[in-house]
């Protein structure tokens, strides 16, 4: 919400509609490409009708996904897991992977696209009994470490016990260095995003990344959008997990733009699970 220059969204507007991508259906269309009632995503912001170009707009296929997973795992969230497990993690059969904010929308993509490509154990960092369990019983993780509950750093070496290979962060902070002393010589790290940032809690000091050397650590930062080139692989393998009931796809809708910032509270505080969605209408 700052004024600062934007990466990867767009500054919000006072007075305009909230930016982030959203889903509608066609209700008049001049082009033979968005039939009427046709799916469609863009990202014009959160608004009841919207005026797009045909070709600012993806069409969603709902024989591939149902509408709601084209904002999730079909969508920038669980294409945000795959960019940074694939071509920036270069995840390999067998490896240990580690994600923390296992139960947001990038996490719980994270650790069930790793299961699916191969990973040989994956460890997961959420917030309190529920979504841990969750995690565990539904998504297929074999370890869930409930930070808000337990001290994640005395308990990760029991649930990594042969150290990790790839960890995928959307925290950062203490669970960061936590994972540096847990990380194999020569692991490898996808950075994601800080949410622990956005908190009043105090950070490390750099002086933790001393153990970045001594363990040969790689630290790739990225941002999804550098890899829209694989977007037609990713749906493909996406939308067949999917089809054959492989992969768990859960949101948190929000009733109305009246309730939306209660939503957006329950990011920070643990209230969602999975992909946090607004409904603005039927
Ligand atoms: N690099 C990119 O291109 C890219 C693209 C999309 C998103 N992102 C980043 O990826 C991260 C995850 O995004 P998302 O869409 O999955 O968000 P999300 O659905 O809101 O999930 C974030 C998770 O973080 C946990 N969390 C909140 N505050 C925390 C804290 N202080 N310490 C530890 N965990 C905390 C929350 O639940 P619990 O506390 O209950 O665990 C929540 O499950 C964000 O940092 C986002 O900015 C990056």
């Amino acid at each position: 919400m700052d004024p600062g220059e934007k990466q990867y969204t767009t500054n919000f507007e006072i007075g305009g509609p909230l930016d982030g991508s959203a889903i509608g259906v066609v209700v008049e269309s001049a082009s033979e490409h968005l039939p009427l009632g046709a799916t469609v995503r863009h990202r014009l912001g959160w608004r009841e009708y919207a005026v797009v170009d045909e070709t600012a707009v993806t069409v969603c296929d709902l024989a591939k996904a149902p509408a709601v997973s084209w904002l999730s795992s079909m969508g920038q969230t669980g294409f945000t897991a795959y960019a940074g497990l694939l071509p920036v993690g270069q995840l390999a059969e067998g490896e240990t992977v580690l994600v923390t904010g296992a139960g947001g929308a990038v996490g719980s993509m994270v650790g069930q696209f790793a299961r699916l490509l191969g990973a040989g154990r994956v460890v997961g960092s959420a917030g309190g009994v529920e979504k841990c369990a969750w995690l565990r019983d539904e998504c297929g993780f074999d370890e869930v470490i409930d930070y808000r509950n337990t001290d994640f750093r005395e308990v990760l070496p029991t649930a990594a016990p042969d150290g990790i290979d790839l960890f995928f962060d959307n925290v950062g902070g203490w669970q960061m260095v936590s994972a540096f002393h847990n990380m194999k010589i020569q692991g490898r790290i996808s950075m994601c995003g800080a949410v622990s940032n956005f908190g009043s809690q105090q950070q490390p000091s750099l002086a933790e990344l001393i153990e970045v050397v001594l363990r040969r650590i790689t630290i790739r930062g990225f941002i999804v959008r550098d890899f829209e080139h694989l977007r037609p692989e990713f749906e493909e393998r996406v939308s067949g997990w999917l089809a054959s009931g492989q992969l768990v796809d859960r949101a948190t809708i929000v009733d109305g733009i009246e309730n939306a910032g209660a939503g957006l509270e329950g990011l920070l505080n643990g209230a969602n699970l999975g992909k946090a969605l607004v409904r603005l209408s039927d």
